[in-house]
C-alpha cells in the first residue's frame, strides 16, 4: 500500500555571534564553570544582539533550509513556527517571516506555543496537513531568544538558557507505507496542564501585561522529563513497528545532560547514539531539536537513511516525539 510521507528535504540553523561562556556567567551571579558543567551540561550560551529578534534567527535558519532544500519562497504552502518568544505578542512570528520571505499572498503561517516541545508539535501538525494532501511543502522552525525572558540575577535560571533557531524543509513524497519509507514515519503529542505552575513565566499579556520571567521548579522538571521523554520515544517506535535498540540516533530536547543521559539509559542505548549539543547551545527550547539536527545534518554525522527519534518536554507540561528516517 502507498501512503504519502513527509521527507526532510532541507535542514538550516542559526545561533547569534554573541556567546556567553560559564566564566561569563561566574561574573554575573554566584556560580561557577564546574557548578554549571556538572549540572547541566552547558558550557557556553548564545545570546542575540541588541535589535536581533526572533524572526531575525529565524529567518537565517530558514534562509539555510531554503537553500539547502533547493526550493524558492514560492513553493512553500505553510510556514509553522514552534516559538514562546515571539517579536510581538501578536500577530505571529511566521507572519513576519512570510512577509520577509516573499511567500505566495495567502500562504498560511503561524505560531504554535508549546515551549521547548514546539518543534515537534509543529512538525506534528504540518507532517499531518502533508499526509492529508492540503498542502504540500512546508517550513519547519523552532525559534527563540530566551534571554528576553531570563532573568539575569537569578543564578537557578540564567544559567540554563540559550538563544537559536532550526528549520527543515518538509515536503510530500510517495512512500510504501512500512519502516523502510524515509520522512516522517511517526508522532505523537502529549500535556498534562495540570504541571502548568512549575515551568512558567512569571507574567502574560492577560494577567500582568508583561512578557514576565522563567520560573521553574527544577526538580519536579527534572522528575518528569525522563520519564516523559522516554514514553515519547517508546511510543513512536511502537506506532512505527520499530524497536528502539534499531535506530540510529536518539536525538532529544537538549534541557539538560543529566536528563538526556537519563533518557538515554531508561531506553537502553549506548552513549554514542544519544545526541547531545547542550554543550554549546544551552537550552533553546523550540529550537533545540531542529538546531542539533541541522548541525548534525550538516557535519555528516547524520546521514541519509538513519533513522532518528527526535523526543521533546517543556512546559505546560508538553511533551512528545517523531520517528524519522532521513
Ligand atoms: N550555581 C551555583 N549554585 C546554584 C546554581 C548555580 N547556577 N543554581 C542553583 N544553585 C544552588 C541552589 O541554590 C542550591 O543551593 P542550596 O542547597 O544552598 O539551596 C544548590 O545549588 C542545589 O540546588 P538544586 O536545585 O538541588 O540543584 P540540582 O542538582 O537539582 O540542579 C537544576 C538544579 C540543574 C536546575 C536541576 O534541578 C535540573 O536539572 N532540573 C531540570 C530542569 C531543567 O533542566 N530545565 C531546563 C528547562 S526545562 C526543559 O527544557 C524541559
Amino acid at each position: 500500500m502507498t501512503c504519502i510521507r513527509s521527507e526532510i528535504i532541507g535542514h538550516g540553523h542559526y545561533l547569534p555571534a554573541k556567546t556567553l561562556t560559564n566564566d561569563d556567567m561566574a561574573k554575573m551571579v554566584e556560580t561557577s564553570d564546574e557548578w554549571i558543567t556538572e549540572r547541566t551540561g552547558i558550557k557556553s550560551r548564545h545570546v542575540a544582539a541588541e535589535g536581533e529578534y526572533t524572526s531575525d534567527l529565524a529567518f537565517h535558519a530558514a534562509e539555510m533550509a531554503m537553500k539547502n532544500a533547493g526550493i524558492s519562497a514560492e513553493d512553500l504552502d505553510l510556514i509553522i513556527i514552534g516559538t514562546i518568544t515571539p517579536d510581538n505578542t501578536f500577530p505571529s512570528v511566521a507572519a513576519k517571516l512570510a512577509a520577509r520571505l516573499g511567500v505566495r499572498h495567502g500562504t498560511p503561517a503561524l505560531d504554535i506555543s508549546a515551549a521547548c516541545s514546539g518543534f515537534v508539535y509543529s512538525l506534528t501538525i504540518a507532517d499531518n496537513m502533508i499526509r492529508l494532501g492540503q498542502i504540500k511543502t512546508a517550513l519547519v522552525i523552532g525559534a527563540e531568544t530566551l534571554s528576553r525572558v531570563t532573568d539575569w540575577t537569578d543564578r537557578n535560571t540564567c544559567v540554563l538558557f540559550g538563544d537559536g533557531a532550526g528549520a527543515v524543509v518538509i515536503q510530500a513524497k510517495e512512500g510504501k507505507g512500512d519502516s523502510s519509507d524515509t520522512g516522517v514515519l511517526s508522532t505523537k503529542l502529549f500535556a498534562d496542564g495540570t504541571q502548568y505552575e512549575n515551568l512558567m513565566a512569571t507574567g502574560g499579556v492577560s494577567t500582568t501585561q508583561t512578557a514576565g520571567y522563567v520560573f521553574m521548579n527544577g526538580k519536579e522538571v527534572f522528575k518528569s522529563a525522563i520519564g516523559c521523554l522516554t514514553q515519547a520515544a517508546e511510543v513512536v517506535a511502537e506506532q512505527a513497528g520499530i524497536r528502539v535498540s534499531d535506530i540510529d540516533w536518539l536525538l532529544p530536547h537538549q534541557a539538560n545532560i543529566r536528563i538526556i543521559e537519563g533518557v538515554g539509559k531508561k531506553l537502553e542505548l549506548p552513549e554514542e547514539k544519544v545526541i547531545v549539543t547542550i554543550d554549546h547551545q544551552a537550552n533553546t527550547s523550540a529550537a533545540s531539536i531542529p538546531l542539533a539536527l541541522s548541525e548534525c545534518l550538516e557535519s555528516g554525522r547524520i546521514r541519509k537513511g538513519d533513522l532518528v527519534i527526535l523526543n521533546s518536554m517543556g512546559a505546560g507540561f508538553t511533551w512528545g516525539g517523531a520517528l524519522v528516517r532521513i
